[in-house]
């Protein structure tokens, strides 16, 4: 089938090229991020490849499904982003990647938090200027420390057990508890509870009506002092302007982020000769105790491959109707509540 792919980088073409030798469908590589302005690109094309940052509201699939395009094949498991009852009036089919590696999100979520924790990120930097001092590099032991999971899916229950590794107490609100985690020590609480209890509260919850901003003003109130906070699952899940304000009263010790609210007009372009225009971005830059990752939790070669693979046998299962076609389907779309544990 004619693809049309939207915000590709190199490493798009790489991983898809590799593996459509085998599938050979037609791609056409697009260094345009999908908006208003760029749709008419996927004019004649059947489906259109679009990654987290691409725009899928109302407007713009509106104009792909003029254009001809019958399927929206996501290379990402998040789907947020799409207005999926629109894409059902219009006849869009909108299908997903929904698991192509919880160990790169996982691991990545604990680059962070150990980043954060022993400041590895300052010591190269001091060291590079021969500066040995350790003052403002104090850690602390991981072992036997309380982490709090919101979300113990595929990459939460992944990242209970690396932590369960370092001999950490596990909480977790899931509204789905899983049996694989109360096995290896997973405490399910509700949510409160988790964050009045943990020194790190990591989130892997998918962003939902019910997940929009779950950390608050109300909710970093009840969270331990100096509480480190991690993100890498998607940033409206937390108010920036809360944290903040947490940050700068010293309640939040520790900031950790792959993704941010406003990322679409940031991440993943090199914005190095260029006044950042985003002052609430701009703020968290300043702190020293935050690290702040431009959504790359994803970015493996296991998790390319995977992506690259599961995206284009969504093609070709919606193309011949053989093999399993990963459809998002908006009714089957709950949004479960936090405190149903
Ligand atoms: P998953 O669907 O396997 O797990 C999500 C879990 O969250 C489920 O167990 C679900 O019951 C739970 N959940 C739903 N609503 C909840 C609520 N209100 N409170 C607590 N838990 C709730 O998803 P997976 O694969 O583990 O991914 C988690 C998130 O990670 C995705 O939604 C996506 O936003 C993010 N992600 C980030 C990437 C990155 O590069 N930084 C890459 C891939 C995913």
């Amino acid at each position: 089938m004619k693809i049309a792919m939207f915000s590709t980088k190199s490493y798009d073409r790489t991983f898809f090229d590799a593996i459509n030798k085998e599938v050979g469908h037609e791609i056409k590589y697009l260094e345009s991020r999908l908006t208003p302005e760029t749709s008419s690109l996927a004019e004649g094309f059947e489906v259109v490849c679009a990654f987290v940052n691409d725009r899928l509201d109302k407007e713009v699939l509106r104009d792909l499904s003029e254009g001809g395009v019958r399927l929206l094949a996501l290379r990402s498991a998040g789907f947020n982003h799409v207005d999926l009852a629109a894409a059902q009036k219009l006849g869009i089919t909108v299908a997903r990647v929904p698991a192509y590696s919880p160990y790169a999100v996982a691991e990545h979520t604990l680059a962070l938090l150990l980043g954060l924790n022993r400041q590895t990120h300052r010591a190269y930097n001091r060291v590079r200027e021969r500066n040995f001092a350790l003052d403002g590099l104090l850690g602390f032991d991981l072992h036997k420390k309380t982490v709090g999971i919101v979300g113990t899916g595929k990459i939460g229950t992944v990242f209970a057990e690396l932590m369960a590794g370092f001999g950490c107490e596990l909480l977790a609100c899931d509204p789905y508890p899983s049996d694989d985690c109360r096995e290896f020590g997973v405490e399910y609480v509700d949510r409160d509870e988790l964050f009045e209890r943990s020194h790190i509260v990591s989130l892997h919850c998918p962003l939902t009506p019910q997940t929009h901003h779950v950390i608050d003003a109300d909710a970093i109130s009840r969270m331990r002092d100096g509480v480190m906070l991690i993100n890498t699952s998607r940033g409206a899940l937390i108010d920036t302007r809360a944290v903040i304000d947490g940050l700068k009263s010293e309640k939040i010790g520790y900031l950790g982020l792959d993704v941010y609210e406003e990322e679409a007009d940031l991440f993943f372009e090199d914005l190095s000769d260029r006044v950042i225009q985003d002052d609430v971005f701009a703020r968290l830059l300043t702190f020293p105790n935050v690290l702040i990752t431009g959504h790359q939790g994803f970015f493996t070669r296991e998790a390319l491959t995977n992506i690259a693979e599961a995206t284009l046998d969504n093609v070709t299962a919606f193309e011949t109707g053989e093999g399993t076609l990963h459809e998002v389907i908006p009714e089957k779309v709950e949004a479960p509540e936090l405190d149903e544990t």
